[in-house]
Parts: C-alpha cells; sequence; structure tokens
C-alpha cells in the first residue's frame, strides 16, 4: 500500500521547511494540565519533525521556539520555558551529531538569560562541523526586529562610507538578515487552526506556499509533516508569473 511518504517527490522537496510551533498551552489546557506540560511534550514533535526533515533531506528546517513578544508571557512560564530550551539543547548534542545535523540560532540571543545564552553557544561549536541540515531556533526573534537590525547596520556601513547608498538593494539587503546563509523558505507549517504569521520571518516568507493545520504541536508527527510537504508539492508556484508562462517554461 502506498503510504502518504511515498507520495512524497523527493526531487522536488522544499529545501528549506519553516515552522510556527503553536498550541502547546491549548493542548496542556485540554488535558487538565499547566501550560508547561504542553511545552515538555513539544519537545517531542521537535525531536520528530527534525528526524523526518533529516531523513527525507530536508536543508534547512527553522523553529519559531520563543517570540519577542512571548517575554511578556508570566514569569513562571519564562523561566520554565527557558530552561525547558537549555535543558533539550544540551540533552540532544549527541543525537544532532548522530545525524549529522547542525545547530544554529537566530534573534536577539543577548536578552536570553546567560546559563540558556551559554548552552546554546555550546552546542552551536559542538555541531558546527554537521553537513546534513541546519536546524535554527528562532529564540527572542520576532521578524521585524530582524529587519530593523538589518537597517540599522546598512545605515552605520554607509555612514563610515563602506557602503554606497545606490547598493542596496533587496540582494543587499537580504546579506544583513540573521537568515543571510540560507535559502528562503519554501514551506511555512502553523499548528494549532491560527492563521497568522505572528511576526515571523516577514522579509524571508515572501513567497513561501503556507501550510495551516488544526494539529496541537505536541500532537504534530512525521505523518502531518508529510501531508504539508504533499500538499506543497501539489501547488503551483508561480512568483508572480501566469500559469501559462510557467508551462511554456517562459
Ligand atoms: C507555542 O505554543 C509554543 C511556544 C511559545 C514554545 C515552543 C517551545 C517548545 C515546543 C519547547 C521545546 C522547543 C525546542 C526547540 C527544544 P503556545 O504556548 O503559544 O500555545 P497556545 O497558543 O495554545 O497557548
Amino acid at each position: 500500500m502506498e503510504t502518504l511518504k511515498d507520495k512524497i517527490d523527493i526531487e522536488r522537496l522544499p529545501q528549506h521547511i519553516a515552522v510556527i510551533m503553536d498550541g502547546n498551552g491549548r493542548w496542556a489546557k485540554e488535558k487538565g494540565k499547566m501550560r508547561i506540560f504542553g511545552h515538555q511534550n513539544g519537545v517531542g514533535a521537535v525531536r520528530a519533525i527534525s528526524e523526518a526533515c533529516a531523513e527525507l533531506g530536508v536543508k534547512y528546517l527553522t523553529l519559531y521556539a520563543f517570540s519577542t513578544e512571548n517575554w511578556n508571557r508570566s514569569q513562571i512560564e519564562v523561566d520554565a520555558l527557558m530552561r525547558l530550551l537549555s535543558k533539550t539543547i544540551a540533552e540532544e548534542v549527541k543525537t544532532l551529531n548522530d545525524n549529522d545535523i547542525r545547530l544554529n540560532a537566530i534573534g536577539d540571543l543577548k536578552r536570553l538569560p546567560k546559563y540558556n545564552y551559554d548552552a546554546l553557544m555550546k552546542a552551536i561549536d559542538e555541531t558546527k562541523d554537521n553537513k546534513r541540515m541546519t536546524l535554527t531556533l528562532c529564540l527572542s526573534y520576532s521578524g521585524r526586529w530582524e529587519i530593523a537590525q538589518a537597517a540599522k547596520t546598512l545605515a552605520e556601513k554607509v555612514k563610515s562610507g563602506e557602503l554606497d547608498i545606490e547598493q542596496i538593494d533587496e540582494n543587499a539587503f537580504s546579506k544583513y538578515l540573521s537568515t543571510n546563509d540560507m535559502p528562503d523558505p519554501e514551506l511555512l507549517i502553523r499548528t494549532s487552526g491560527e492563521e497568522r504569521i505572528s511576526n515571523f520571518l516577514l522579509w524571508q516568507l515572501a513567497y513561501s506556499e503556507f501550510y495551516f493545520t488544526d494539529v496541537f504541536w505536541p500532537d504534530f508527527g512525521k505523518e502531518n509533516l508529510y501531508s504539508a510537504i504533499v500538499s506543497y508539492q501539489n501547488r503551483e508556484r508561480r512568483f508572480g508569473k501566469t500559469s501559462e508562462q510557467l508551462t511554456d517554461n517562459k
């Protein structure tokens, strides 16, 4: 019997998948548990999806783990999330190395508690030579923050005479974003039934296909990922061209 995984055309795999992991809190609430119980169970989904992406041959997986806005949650939840993140990162280094996965992080990382920042930097360093897939955690991240940072760096370069204003175009601008060494995501997945972008990769998602599912993040497994990829592969990406132009290869 043909499985969902068999339906995936490996030749047309998205190179980069971005995920807004949402619904941990509601998943826990449904079970009468604390929100952190949802986050703890979300770790299993992170593991499953990272493994599935690496097995398929996806080169970049980017996860929205903690947004700039998430700092406004209760101190108890923020502390618990920070501890969970550093604990998970430290525990997963061996698996990342065994699977040849490089860990990366983007965002306003200096805002993270020192113990968390140090754990992150250690894991990034210990996995830096891995080649199969890059797993990027977005931490204390927001798209507007990132764009404003890039604008600031560009302005400084112009001011110091290092860069001419005329040299600033889309290509030059994207080099100052924290994703400068990766292709834009072809596919964005958001779980939990919300259909918003929530300040995630605002620049990079310009032409991405969006896939929304009602499944809460802790329940999102490999089969759900395969469904998202099959859905992506059934779409026609036109980049502003007409359907006829694409078939005529113009
Ligand atoms: C969104 O659910 C989820 C988060 C803000 C945190 C994501 C963190 C994890 C999955 C933990 C481990 C992550 C890594 C990378 C090791 P929510 O709390 O907004 O849920 P709700 O919308 O139902 O309240």
